[in-house]
């Protein structure tokens, strides 16, 4: 079966694509458009041609699934071509999403008019490629060499009606009656008759518009792109080439990215990057039959945590009962959360309707019979056993029989806490990370007694959130902080053993990690993990565990808020600290530490084992039953570098043989416990 379908409406050819679920530009829809366009040019009724898209988008670009294999002819720079040199005006009616290769279409056809709530982008680089037909070229056209560089190196999708942008559309059907995509169609339809009969369409290419060069500061775009791009060398690739073929027609500098992109498409990069796109697709992928019924949410506890997680469920339209024990800790924390909503909008990044409205959502109380009705309560208060216990006790006792009882501990026995309550069966944990409204991942913890059913909503309120979500089973830490907890144990350790503070944070941040652990440790709180640490008993075979934050703390140094931590803070710049060398190193002699000598890749080697090491236990334990769960977490709750795809995706370019010869060598050193035998090939695939 063809995936496009054509007719004629009067003189007016009609294409439309029609390959669910996002147009993508399959071989398949290659070779059809290729068929469908020969068929109508030799018609010579035609006067003019619609290109369009069944479904809720215009193509979003090449077809992903195929990247693994050898690039299969027709390729794209072929129906490109055919567009461009059409004999008749050629129309894309764009609507949705116009992404890659579909901008690449869209821009290479004669006229685009387009519904205004349409995105436009070039988001290959995210992909680890490069634009491989000519679209960054024929966008420096359109909209200038300037802007579209913008859009190729940053792979962000923009609105089209954005004023830089405005060139790359001839109309805007901006009657706001339509509401399906026949409406948009006949109003499409409707401006080509139009044009045609004012005799104002012609064919014209896309590649021949002259290049206005601007005066672009090329030094300060490199810069620019390589702090937004991190550990992803492509954008800056792809700028480079732009700028050295800035004096060549359209195909000859066409021809050199088409080479870039089929050489990029089997980097590691570009595998890393695929596999986090696919992976977030797999987890966010519906879950259960059941519509979801929550409509109203709410939150115990307005403090820091409770305040920002009423904000994620406001800035997904939902309303909130925020409550608290006191007026005042009430009017303090519902006033934070209108000045960081007032905030988002003197930044321009909602308008002030937006802040209004969702500001309005929340509201406050001091009752727990305000909370009676509503669909799910999360409690973000204090953590501790006692106070959860008392709060899920007050939780049952008031709330409606249906409500789901969620818990965002970090670290608490779920089990325990749903104990308090004659409902196991509704009691989850919904485990933010913080700034619970920024980071996008969300633990969704299915306790002992958890219904399937309330689990099934978790998962589908998630992506109501916008947040990726993995479910986890009950343990110390859950999947994300136990993983993490186990990378600042071997930093720790590492430090002991005679690596310095800023040989650690470096070796991180080159690895690509949004932040240096020790950095991060002082920007959290020393004090934080200590805290919880000590509710637990010491585990006796690990004698250097967590000593160094328990050295800092006991001398008052618990991070940014104390103005010392593993740096010191009194200046603008955070500094190196010797004190805290000295620090280190007594606690390390003191425990007959061996010293050893590191340097980055030794240290960056050692962390990637211990996630790994740490994963692979949480994989046997059943503690998460999706391995894409493990590399999920680490992109989207620890900054772990995207291009490097995650611990598990590492894992299997390092080869399991490689990985256990090493995991053994620290056995040996360090001992059973720190680093357990593993079943490694059950779950790391092997070429
Ligand atoms: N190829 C293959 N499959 C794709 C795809 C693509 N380009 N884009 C999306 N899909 C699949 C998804 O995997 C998902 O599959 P599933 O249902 O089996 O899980 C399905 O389409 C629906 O996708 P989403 O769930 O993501 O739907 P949304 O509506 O949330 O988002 C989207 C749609 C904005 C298009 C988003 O999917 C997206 O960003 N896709 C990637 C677009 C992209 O990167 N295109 C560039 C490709 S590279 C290129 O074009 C090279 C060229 O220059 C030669």
């Amino acid at each position: 079966m063809s995936l496009v379908n054509t007719r004629m409406v009067g003189q007016i050819a009609v294409l439309e694509i029609n390959s669910p679920p996002v147009n993508a530009l399959s071989v398949q829809l290659r070779s059809d458009m290729l068929k469908a366009l020969t068929t109508i040019a030799e018609n010579t009724d035609v006067a003019a041609l619609l290109l369009h898209c069944a479904g809720s988008t215009f193509i979003c670009g090449a077809d992903i699934r195929e990247f693994d294999a050898e690039p299969l002819s027709p390729h794209l720079p072929e129906v490109i071509a055919r567009l461009e040199n059409f004999p008749v005006p050629v129309v894309a009616l764009l609507h949705g999403h116009v992404l890659g290769g579909g901008l690449e279409v869209a821009a290479a056809c004669h006229y685009r008019i387009a519904d205004p709530q349409t995105n436009i982008g070039l988001p290959e680089v995210s992909l680890g490629v490069v634009p491989g037909a000519g679209g960054a070229q024929r966008m420096m056209r359109l909209v200038g060499v300037e802007n579209a560089v913008q859009l190729a190196t940053s792979g962000r999708a923009v609105k089209v009606t954005q004023p830089e942008y405005n060139a790359f559309c001839d109309a805007l059907l901006s009657d706001t009656s339509f509401s399906h995509l026949e409406g948009l169609l006949a109003l499409g339809l409707h401006w080509v008759e139009l044009a045609l009969q004012k005799g104002e369409l012609v064919p014209r290419a896309t590649a021949n518009m002259a290049l206005d060069q601007g005066e672009v500061d090329w030094e300060a775009l490199t810069a620019k792109v390589a702090r937004s791009a991190k550990s992803n060398p492509v954008p800056n690739k792809l700028l480079a080439q732009l700028q050295r073929d800035l004096c060549l027609s359209v195909q000859e500098s066409e021809s050199h990215t088409r080479h870039l992109f089929l050489e990029l498409r089997q980097s590691l990069v570009a595998k890393a990057l695929r596999h986090a796109f696919f992976l977030e697709k797999k987890l966010q992928a519906p879950r259960g039959k059941q519509p979801l019924r929550i409509d109203q949410v709410g939150v115990i506890g307005a403090g820091t945590m409770g305040g920002a997680i009423a904000i994620c469920f406001a800035d997904a339209g939902f309303k909130v009962v925020l409550l608290e024990q006191s007026e005042q800790a009430l009017s303090a924390g519902l006033e934070r959360i209108k000045v960081q909503y007032q905030g988002s909008c003197d930044k321009g990044r909602i308008t002030q309707q937006q802040c209004d409205v969702r500001i309005s959502l929340i509201n406050g109380s001091c009752d727990y019979s305000d909370v009676a009705d509503v669909d799910l309560v999360i409690e973000a208060a204090f953590e501790s056993m006692e106070v959860k216990q008392s709060i899920f006790a007050k939780l049952d006792e008031v709330c409606k029989k249906s409500s789901i009882l969620a818990t965002n501990t970090s670290y608490l026995d779920i089990n325990l806490i749903a104990q308090a309550t004659a409902r196991p069966e509704s009691v989850v944990g919904m485990h933010f990370f913080s700034p619970a409204n920024i980071m996008k991942l969300l633990e969704i913890v299915n306790a002992d007694q958890t219904a399937p059913a309330v689990v099934e909503a978790m998962q589908q309120l998630a992506k109501k959130l916008r947040k990726q979500a993995v479910t986890v089973g009950v343990c110390f830490g859950f999947a994300a902080n136990r993983m993490y907890s186990r990378y600042g144990r071997e930093i720790q350790q590492m430090l002991l053993e005679g690596a310095s503070v800023e040989q650690i944070d470096n070796a991180m941040l080159d690895f690509g990690m949004a932040m240096g652990p020790l950095a991060v440790l002082d920007l959290s709180g020393i004090d934080i993990g200590h805290n919880a640490r000590a509710q637990y008993p010491q585990p006796e075979y690990d004698p250097g565990y967590f000593k160094v934050s328990t050295a800092l703390v006991n001398a008052g140094r618990l991070g940014r808020k104390t103005g010392l931590g593993f740096y010191n803070y009194s200046t603008a710049k955070p500094t190196v600290d010797q004190e805290v060398a000295v620090l280190i190193k007594k606690v390390g002699d003191e425990l007959g530490i061996p010293q050893q000598h590191f340097n980055t890749e030794s240290i960056q080697q050692r962390a990637l084992l211990a996630m790994i090491s740490e994963a692979a236990q949480v994989i046997e334990e059943g503690i998460v039953s999706e391995k894409e769960a493990i590399d999920l977490i680490w992109l989207h709750g620890y900054g772990f570098p995207r291009a490097k795809g995650g611990p598990m995706f590492m894992a299997e370019q390092y080869g399991i043989g490689s990985l256990q010869a090493k995991m053994e060598k620290m056995r040996e050193l360090q001992g059973e416990k720190i680093w357990p035998s593993l079943e490694l090939a059950q779950y790391i695939n092997q070429d």
